[in-house]
């Protein structure tokens, strides 16, 4: 499918980005690895086909390299978190940052696969990092996907080729 566009959201965008995050994430909230992000102040990369928000990407950039914070294509398979993923590796790069890294849930198979089909490796397991979260965060619900019952963190990384 064609026509699909990433750029950097402007403060304008701050209701789609709301909106978005609302509808994936119950709020503006994202707790993983023990930190409690507003997504909504953070940097973000948006989606578009036609004129339409297809897809948001926030993230967190520091020394450590590029974290994507939330990512989300409320319709799923039809090319935008690809081009969302490679769009914050750009963004990396060009901050001269060494790897994009995240953190998913165990119970996010469709994730996992979408992830290391995209290069990503799986570089440290938490278990019991959701149930840390949800002290925190007592909206996260005890079952998850595929009726699997959410406890673990995992995180996923991207090293950036230096060379590219
Ligand atoms: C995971 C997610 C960001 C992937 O984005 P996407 O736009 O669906 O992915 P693309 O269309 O670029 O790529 C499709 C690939 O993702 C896989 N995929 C992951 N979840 C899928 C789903 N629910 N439906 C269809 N395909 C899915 C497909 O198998 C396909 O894999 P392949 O091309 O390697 O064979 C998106 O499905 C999503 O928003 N999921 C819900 C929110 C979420 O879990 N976010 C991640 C939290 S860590």
């Amino acid at each position: 499918m064609g026509g699909l566009t990433v750029r950097a959201a402007v403060p304008e965008d701050r209701a789609t980005v709301v909106e978005l995050l609302t509808r994936s994430w119950r709020g503006v909230t994202v707790v993983a690895h023990g930190v409690r992000y507003q997504a909504d102040t953070l940097p973000a990369l948006l989606a578009e086909r036609a004129g339409t928000t297809v897809g948001l990407l926030t993230y967190h950039l520091d020394r450590d390299g590029l974290e994507v914070v939330t990512i989300d294509a409320p319709v799923p398979g039809t090319g935008v978190g690809t081009a969302l993923l490679r769009a914050a590796a750009e963004v990396a790069r060009t901050a001269g940052a060494g790897r994009v890294w995240l953190v998913t849930t165990n119970d996010n198979l469709d994730a996992l696969r979408f992830y290391q089909r995209r290069g990503m490796r799986i570089s440290a397991v938490a278990p019991g990092g959701v149930d840390a979260a949800r002290r925190l965060k007592p909206g996260i619900p005890l079952v998850g996907q595929y009726g699997i019952g959410l406890h673990d963190e995992l995180t996923l990384t991207l090293d950036l080729d230096p060379a590219r």
